[in-house]
């Protein structure tokens, strides 16, 4: 990026995030609908502080003017039960007006300083490329899918829906079907030579040879996961792993966290700004964490598949090339997937044929990150050289957490390149997920 694009991408992407706060009414500020994060106030705070830390703090080492909330808004929190998110909950937020102010004033220094980053980059590497410009609007692209699921889990008395957004669509979704995914070598991981930039997840060199595989075409739908639920899957701890199952009846989980009971007896399906009839949402995929996707994947005697079959499925070519997008180098538009915000709700599966891979496979990027059988890990090679945010991947590299593969339709394009890796909690069932099956060869 130089000095002008690195301002109109921040001042563009700023807008989206003011939009995404007008979906909430006032008293929603104060609501912690994920009792495993701070409520949305936080996230007001943390988008300016993080990018005061990264830029002001970090690069140009700018006296603070509100010390207090570069610190206070400095990270989020991941705690793993719910008894470590109120241990580390915070009950009085400074006021909105504040926050805002501070908001404000950060923005206008980002502006006003990028040539001074510029005129860094031979000595700084952060500077160079205006890497810290990618690390802060990479940053706020991300909480825009988070606030996006958070918004999601809000009591919808706290939110509205404006003209703007139409309600989502169903639409009969096709047979199922598996796909032959030829053997292969993948090579995950890149260098800060080889892109304009990446985190350090991405950092560092893997290379996996890959068995032949069969996945199935698309992801599985809310109404193929329905037959699981009415089967007694949640009932039956064979199919769960024992943490997992451990997990399950603490939560008292009997269907997925985004679905509610209807008074007869059937299903509600949860979008942002609503919820679905199980009739419409039937054929989307279906998001839950990736404990009940392997059990589902257990109830079919299949499995998960892992990041390295994912990344072939989606970005091999039967004669051993790589491609940039799974429909090969042209840019991504709507006819190949849902994902950069171009619906407000996941897309009926099967509904974007244009988006599949050279093995036909479909939706390996968008409509929902995808889960993996991969632990978080770091690659071979990798390295925290974000100086200022040495934290982003290796805290979290605890084998808690499992990579999530592709996009969803809350992903911004940008975020779309081979290399980018994702990852949740196994028993994290907010954001926009789905999953596929991965099945031992037919005899
Ligand atoms: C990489 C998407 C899992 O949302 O927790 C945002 C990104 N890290 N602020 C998350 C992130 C710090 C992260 N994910
Ligand atoms: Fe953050």
């Amino acid at each position: 990026m130089n000095p002008s694009e690195a301002r109109a991408a921040l001042s563009v992407a700023w807008g989206r995030t003011d939009r995404l706060f007008e979906l909430l009414t006032p008293q929603a500020l104060h609501a912690r609908p994920i009792p495993l994060r701070h409520p949305f106030i936080f996230y007001l705070g943390h988008l300016p502080a993080f990018a005061w830390n990264q830029i002001a703090r970090g690069v140009l080492e700018l006296p603070p003017f509100e010390p207090a909330f570069d610190e206070l808004f400095e990270r989020g929190i991941d705690p793993l039960d719910e008894r470590a998110a109120q241990d580390a909950s915070i009950s009085d937020w400074p006021d909105q007006a504040r926050v805002l102010a501070y908001r404000d004033r950060v923005r206008a220094t980002v502006l006003e300083t990028v040539d001074a980053v510029a005129a860094r980059a031979p000595t700084d590497p952060l500077a160079a490329g205006l890497r810290i410009h990618h690390v802060v609007l990479e940053h706020e692209l991300m909480h825009q899918e988070t606030l996006l699921y958070m918004v999601q889990a809000l009591d919808p008395a706290l939110k509205h829906r404006p003209p703007s957004i139409p309600l989502p669509e169903g639409g009969p979704a096709p047979a199922a079907a598996r796909v032959a995914v030829g053997a292969g070598r993948v090579s995950l991981g890149v260098t800060l030579e080889d892109v304009p930039f990446a985190w350090d997840a991405e950092l560092g060199r893997l290379d996996v040879e890959v068995p032949a595989f069969l996945i199935d075409r698309l992801p599985v739908t809310v109404g193929r996961f329905a037959d699981f639920v009415a089967a007694g899957g949640y009932a039956d701890h064979r199919f769960w792993r024992p943490d997992a199952w451990a997990w399950r009846q603490r939560a008292g989980l009997e269907h997925p966290a985004s679905w509610r009971r209807t008074p007869d007896g059937g299903y509600e399906v949860a979008w942002v700004l609503g919820h679905a009839p199980l009739a419409t949402a039937s054929g989307w995929p279906v998001q839950v964490s990736q404990a009940e996707a392997a059990a589902y994947a257990r109830w079919r005697n299949a499995r998960l598949p892992s990041e390295a079959e994912l990344h072939h499925a989606a970005f091999g070519t039967p004669d051993g090339q790589t491609r940039l997008h799974p429909w090969g180098a042209s840019a991504p538009d709507s006819t190949r997937g849902a994902f950069d915000f171009n619906r407000w709700a996941p897309a009926p599966v099967g509904s974007t044929p244009l988006g599949q891979s050279a093995w036909g496979v479909e939706e390996l990027v968008g409509n929902g990150w995808e889960h993996t059988s991969t632990a978080f890990a770091p690659l071979p090679g990798f390295e925290p050289w974000i100086r200022s945010y040495q934290g982003y991947a290796r805290d979290f590299f605890d084998d808690q957490h499992t990579v999530v593969f592709g996009a969803s339709w809350a992903t911004d394009a940008r975020l779309m390149r081979p290399s980018f890796r994702n990852w949740y909690q196994r028993h994290y069932a907010f954001p926009f997920t789905a999953f596929r099956c991965v099945y031992p060869e037919e005899p």
